[in-house]
């Protein structure tokens, strides 16, 4: 098979992870479909990622949409199928999708604290999607034998970090969702595995208060002395992309230069 013919689907393919992953999975001969959701002002970044992918003589199908949303992940698979049909399906996926709520769970003014519609939003789009996005994949024939899903956690699944309440539950549930899909989808020789970023200076690291009290403890005490960039799970990325590896699934895979050891 020729590398033209190989496809990976990015949720989250405009900025960081997605972004960087889209790009060195196209050096790596991948063609790329990507989703992502950005208004005016950020998708520039969308349309830049989509230029890079082609410059490199690859395919770029690129969709700004919400990844939570049930039709538009119907639409989207419908759009891939009739892309894919000579190829059929898809090498491998990336769930990097960041859209968490970052308020506290106490606060004294109920308006500054996390509710319900928050919490659930986050969990939805950041952990649950995971599971409709695999689901429907698998039923449209798109994931087969061989296939790779890969999704993005972080420490704070297992750590607090102020104001990371909702997403850190939403990591949580991640890992969880990664270990159960590996489990079901073994029999079909697809695997699912979750990336540990270290902390990584994005437009979503950004959001998160303290972020610059975050950045300067990490490039104090990071064994490094420096923070992950988008490239280091990039690279892990695709090296996992070979089909050698085919023995590893349900498992949390840290590439944060041993960062969570401190
Ligand atoms: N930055 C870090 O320090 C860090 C560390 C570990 C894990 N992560 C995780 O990595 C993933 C990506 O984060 P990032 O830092 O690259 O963020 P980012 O802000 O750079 O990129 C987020 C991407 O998600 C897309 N997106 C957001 N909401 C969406 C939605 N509803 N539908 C479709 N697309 C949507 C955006 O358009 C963008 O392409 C997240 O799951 C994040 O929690 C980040």
């Amino acid at each position: 098979m020729s590398h033209h013919d190989r496809w990976a689907l990015i949720l989250g393919a405009s900025s960081g992870f997605g972004a960087a992953c889209s790009r060195a999975l196209a050096d790596a001969g991948y063609n790329i479909f990507g989703v992502h959701f950005d208004l005016k002002t950020t998708l520039p970044r969308a349309k830049q990622v989509k230029e890079d992918i082609e410059a490199k003589g690859r395919k770029a199908v690129f969709f700004n949409k919400n990844v939570a949303d049930d039709r538009n992940r119907a639409e989207i698979i419908l759009k891939m199928h009739e892309q894919l049909k000579s190829r059929g399906s898809l090498d491998g996926v990336l769930h990097s999708v960041a859209f968490g709520n970052l308020k506290p769970f106490i606060a004294s003014n109920p308006e500054d604290a996390v509710d319900r519609k928050a919490m659930e939003m986050t969990i939805d789009v950041m952990a649950n999607s995971l599971v409709y996005w695999t689901q429907d994949l698998v039923r449209a024939g798109l994931l087969v034998r061989g296939s790779k899903v890969f999704s993005m956690t972080s420490s704070g699944s297992h750590r607090v970090i102020v104001g990371y309440g909702a997403v850190s539950a939403a990591k949580s549930a991640l890992e969880s969702h990664t270990r159960q899909l590996a489990l079901e989808l073994a029999p079909k020789g697809i695997s699912v595995n979750c990336f540990q970023a270290g902390v990584t200076d994005t437009p979503a690291f950004r959001m998160i208060p303290n972020h610059e009290k975050i950045k300067e403890h990490i490039l104090q005490l990071h064994p490094d002395g420096r923070m992950t960039q988008p490239e280091d799970v990039a690279r892990t990325l695709v090296a996992l992309m070979d089909s050698r590896v085919d023995w590893m699934t349900g498992t949390v895979i840290r590439v944060d230069g041993g960062e969570d050891n401190i």
